[in-house]
C-alpha cells in the first residue's frame, strides 16, 4: 500500500498522536539527518517512525544493526516498518519508556535523537514525560537532540514549552530555516549537549 495512505489510515484512526496527514517530506528529512553520523558507540534514536520518511533517509547513513533503534507506537505501523526495514531495529512501543526501551534493545549509547513527535497535540503529561527520557540521553553526555516544529503551531504553548525545556537546559536552538517543502511547513530545531 502506498506509504501516505498508510500514513493517512493512521492519522483517522488516532489524529492527536499522528499528528500530521502526511509523512515528512524528502526535504525535511534531509535537514533531520543533516550532520549526524551514527555509529556503534554513538547510535542514532527515532522517536515516532511514523512509516518511516526519515528512515529511509536515516538507513543509507547508519553502518550496522548497532547504530540505530526506533521507536514507534502505533501498531499497524510498527508491523509496517519491521517489514520495510528489517535490517534496523524498530520497537513497537511508547517514547514515555524510551529510556528502558533502550536499556533492553542491546544498542550502545545514544549520539542523536531524531524526534518527530507530535508534541502540539499529544497530553501535556505525555510530552513532559518524553522530554525528561530526552533529558536522560543528553545528561550522558555528547548527544543532540533534534525535533521539527511546524510553523502553523510553532507558539502554540506545547512547542514553546518544548523549546523552553531544552534552553533551560542545553540553551537556544539551531533553527533551520523554514522548510516551505513539507506540508505543512516546518522548522527543525537542534540541540547538543
Ligand atoms: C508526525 S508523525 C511523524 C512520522 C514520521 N517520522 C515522519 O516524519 O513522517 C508522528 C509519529 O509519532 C508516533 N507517536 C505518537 N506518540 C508516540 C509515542 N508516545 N511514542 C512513540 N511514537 C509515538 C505516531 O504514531 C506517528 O507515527
Amino acid at each position: 500500500m502506498n506509504e501516505n495512505i498508510e500514513f493517512l489510515q493512521a492519522f483517522l484512526k488516532n489524529p492527536g498522536k499522528v499528528g500530521s496527514i502526511k509523512p515528512s517530506s524528502p526535504e525535511l528529512a534531509q535537514k533531520m539527518i543533516d550532520g549526524i553520523t551514527p555509529n556503534a558507540s554513538s547510535a542514532v534514536l527515532e522517536l515516532g517512525v511514523g512509516t518511516g520518511a526519515i528512515t529511509k533517509f536515516l538507513q543509507n547513513i547508519v553502518p550496522d544493526e548497532h547504530s540505530y533503534l526506533g521507536i514507534e507506537l502505533d501498531r499497524d505501523l510498527a508491523h509496517l516498518l519491521k517489514r520495510n526495514f528489517p535490517d534496523l531495529s524498530i520497537v513497537r512501543g511508547n517514547a514515555v519508556d524510551s529510556w528502558s526501551i533502550h536499556q533492553r534493545s542491546g544498542i550502545g549509547r545514544i549520539g542523536s535523537i531524531i524526534c518527530c513527535l507530535p508534541f502540539v497535540s499529544l497530553p501535556n503529561e505525555v510530552g513532559e514525560r518524553i522530554l525528561q527520557q530526552v533529558d536522560r540521553f543528553m545528561q550522558e553526555g555528547d548527544c543532540t537532540f533534534r525535533t521539527f516544529q511546524y510553523a502553523h503551531g510553532y507558539y502554540f504553548p506545547s512547542a514553546i514549552k518544548l523549546r523552553e525545556f531544552m534552553r533551560k537546559r542545553y540553551g537556544k536552538a539551531r533553527k533551520s530555516q523554514l522548510i516551505v517543502k513539507n506540508v505543512p511547513p516546518a522548522y527543525t530545531l537542534t540541540w547538543n549537549s
